[in-house]
This record gives structure tokens, sequence and C-alpha cells, in this order.
């Protein structure tokens, strides 16, 4: 196992009407509090008019319309009101790119210079005002890590950032706010949070067992719970596991004594750079892909473990026993409804060539689980059509 370093500050509120809590929790930050949200969903579900009512006692200047995929140019006026109101703390309600957005802005709120410099490099980022979340939206671990994803449509990257300073003080996590999602965003957030334990169970082998077991219960949570939810939108206890999954997923502990680079996040934030396709809809696409194309003698023992350990399967015939893993994951994203070619997905054949290049200029692919070429990744992008 390798050394590691877990250090957990978000304060996690679970469970029904923790928002209640809301006004004890920012009050020590300050009284001025820029609330960040997307394009309405919380008016339409009511979160909003809690929210107005529970935080009276504050000021609260609005920056709403942040963007699936939330765009530079949004974080820029959400710094600019920092600024000019003298803000003390950034609400973020909503889902990971509410929250990414609201990191970026906090720490260009405290910034003397253009926000995207701090997402192009993240070295920058050394204080940042203070950060709450009440999630909606069961995906990105976010609401309890230090990483933000924007997007630059004028040079068309979507790049990642983080910071310590960037993990929120605080989140609400109350699963009765996503049943409200569509069913695609309920799959498509499972989606992404099965990538993230992938991208980091899927590693040389390092002796790391308790965090592969704890990778493995939050690969068979999803599964378990995904479906439930789409039949049923207001099952609490699917919510619940699957808004638990989500945070587990990303917050360090599933990484734990582990290492290595990702793969099919550096290829999917092309997929969205240049086509802005919705991150877990592109996350489902690329994984079964990924996986077969890396399936070999090296790799075999690992996916053999995915396959007996998540999906219960048995099997003399090792390459076989594989495989079954590698097909059950891609049936499960088609049955939650996910799209499974690029091509469904909206993306052109004739930009492959240019995703690749580009994720190998964003990215050392060198260090991942398997290292890839620039070619590689256009094969399997040529395999995802
Ligand atoms: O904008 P509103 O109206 O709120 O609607 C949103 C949006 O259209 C809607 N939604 C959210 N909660 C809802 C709801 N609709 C009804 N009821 C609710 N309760 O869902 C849509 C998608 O929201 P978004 O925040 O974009 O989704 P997600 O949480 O999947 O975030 C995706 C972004 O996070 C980045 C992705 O790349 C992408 O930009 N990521 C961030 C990471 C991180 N910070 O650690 C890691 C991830 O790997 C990922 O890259
Ligand atoms: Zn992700």
């Amino acid at each position: 196992m390798n050394n590691f370093k877990f250090h957990a500050r978000t304060d996690v509120r679970f469970g029904r009407d923790q928002i209640m809590n809301l006004p004890e929790i920012i009050k020590p930050y300050g009284k001025n509090v820029l609330l960040v949200y997307g394009g309405g969903s919380i008016k339409k579900n009511g979160i909003y008019n809690i929210l107005m009512d529970l935080l009276r006692g504050f000021h609260i200047v609005e920056l709403s319309g942040i963007e699936p995929n939330p765009k530079i140019t949004s974080v820029r006026e959400g710094v600019s009101l920092c600024k000019e109101h003298d803000i003390d703390l950034v609400l973020a309600v909503g889902g990971g790119s509410c929250i990414d957005a609201a990191k970026v802005i906090a720490g260009g709120a405290l910034y003397d210079g253009d926000p995207w410099d701090l997402v192009v490099d993240s070295s920058k980022i050394d204080k940042a005002l203070p950060i709450v979340t009440v999630l909606t939206l069961a995906a990105t671990g976010s609401e309890m890590n230090q990483f933000a994803v924007i997007s630059n449509m004028e040079t068309r990257e979507k790049l990642g950032t983080g910071s310590p300073n960037f993990v929120p003080m605080a989140s609400i996590l109350d699963p009765i706010y996503l049943i409200t999602l569509p069913n695609m965003q309920t799959a498509a957030g499972t989606a992404d949070i099965m990538s993230h334990v992938f991208e980091q169970y899927f590693q040389k082998d390092d002796g790391a067992y308790l965090t592969d077991c704890l990778c493995e219960s939050i690969l068979k949570t999803c599964i378990k719970y995904c479906k439930v939810a789409l039949e049923n939108p207001k099952d609490y206890e699917a919510r619940a596991n699957l808004m638990w999954s989500s945070t587990m997923a990303l917050n360090g502990l599933a990484s734990a004594g582990k290492g290595g680079g990702w793969t099919c996040h550096p290829i999917e934030h092309e997929l969205s750079a240049f086509y802005d396709i919705t991150h877990g809809v592109g996350l489902a696409i690329l994984t079964p892909s990924w996986m077969r194309y890396i399936l070999k003698e090296e790799t075999l023992t690992r996916f053999c473990n995915y396959a007996r350990n998540v999906w219960g399967f048995e099997g003399e015939d090792s390459m076989e026993l594989a495989n079954k893993g590698i097909d059950a994951t891609e049936n499960f994203f088609k049955e939650c409804g996910i799209p499974m070619t690029l091509r469904e997905a909206g993306i052109e054949e004739k930009s492959l060539h240019d995703m690749a290049v580009a994720t190998t200029d964003h990215n050392d692919m060198s260090g991942c689980y398997v290292s890839l070429t620039t070619e590689d990744i256009e094969n399997i992008l040529k395999n995802c059509f």
C-alpha cells in the first residue's frame, strides 16, 4: 500500500431536512453570501424558496444560469460580483457544475487576474473564499473534494484544476433533492460515480486491499440502486445510497494507498470540450471500449476480480470471465437508457483524431493503468463510434 494523505475538512450533513442547519453553518463566515445556481431546477423543486426563507438574515447576491460543463464566462461574472459586494462566502446549490463554478469563483475573488489562470495553473490558487454546497445531483463528488472542471469555449478547452482551498467547508446532502432529476441525469450521474471508481480501481496491484473492497462496494451500490431510482424516482433508500456513493467515490478514500493516472476522464473532457455533451454519458460510452482495449495478460487478474467481486460471475476461463464483466458493464449502462455510441451522442467522426490529439496535448497519458498513445486513444474513440 502506498503512503497517502487523507484530510477530511468538509462538515457533511446527510439526510432529510438537513438544510435547516444552513444558517448555523454559514454564520461564522460572514453575512455576504454569493448564491450560485444553475438554470432553474432549484426554483422548480422549491429548494430556492426554502433557502430564501432560511437565509433572511443574510445579504444574498445571486448568480444564476451556471451551465452544465460550466463556462469560464460565468466564473468571471461570479468573481466580479464577489469583488463588487465584498462577498464572505460562496454557496453553491446544484450539481457538480454549480459547485465547480463556485470553487473557481471563490478562488478568483481573492486573485488579481483572470480566473482562467487558476484553471490552467492550479499552483496559482493560494487562497479562496469559504465554499458551502447544497447538492442536488449525485455524480461528481465535488461536494467533498478539491477539484473543479471549467470549460472555455473560445479556446475549446475543458480543464480540471484543484486546490485544498477548494474543498467545501460544509455540504448538505439531502437525498430528497434528487427525486426531481430527469432519468438521464440519474443514469449519467451514476455512470460518472462508477467511472471515478474505475479510474482508481483499475491501477497496478499495490496491496491496497481495503481500498479495492471499498471500490467494489461503491460499484455494487450503484448497480443495485440506479435502476431502483430510475423505476421509482422517489425511492429514498436508492437516492440516499447513490448520493453517498457520489461523495465516497471521489473524496480520497477510494484511492487511499493506490496511485496512477486516470484514462477515461481526460478523453471525456475532450468530448465535452468539442461537443458540450453530458460528462457521464461520454464516460459510459468510453468505459467498455477502453476496458476491452486494455484487457490483456497483465490486466487479466484485475478484470477477473472485477467480474467476480462486483458482478458475481464465476468461471474457469479467465479471459471469458473478464469479458463477461465488461459486457455486463456495457449492458448496465444501456439498460439505464444511456446512448452508447459517440454517433448517438451527437459526435462527428471527423473530430475523432483531433480529440485524441487534444487528449494527449492536455494530459500525460503515460502514467495511466495501461499507458496510451494518441493513436491508441483514436482507436478507442473509433471503437465507440
Ligand atoms: O442547471 P439546473 O437547472 O440546476 O439543471 C441541472 C443541469 O441541467 C440539472 N439538475 C441538477 N440537479 C437537479 C437537476 N434537475 C432536476 N432536479 C435536480 N435535483 O442537471 C443538469 C446537469 O447538472 P450538472 O451540475 O452539470 O451535472 P453534474 O453534477 O453531473 O456535473 C457535471 C460537471 O462536473 C464536472 C464535469 O466534467 C461536468 O462539468 N466534474 C467535476 C468533478 C469534480 N469537481 O470533482 C469530477 C468529475 O469527474 C467531473 O469532471
Ligand atoms: Zn467524472
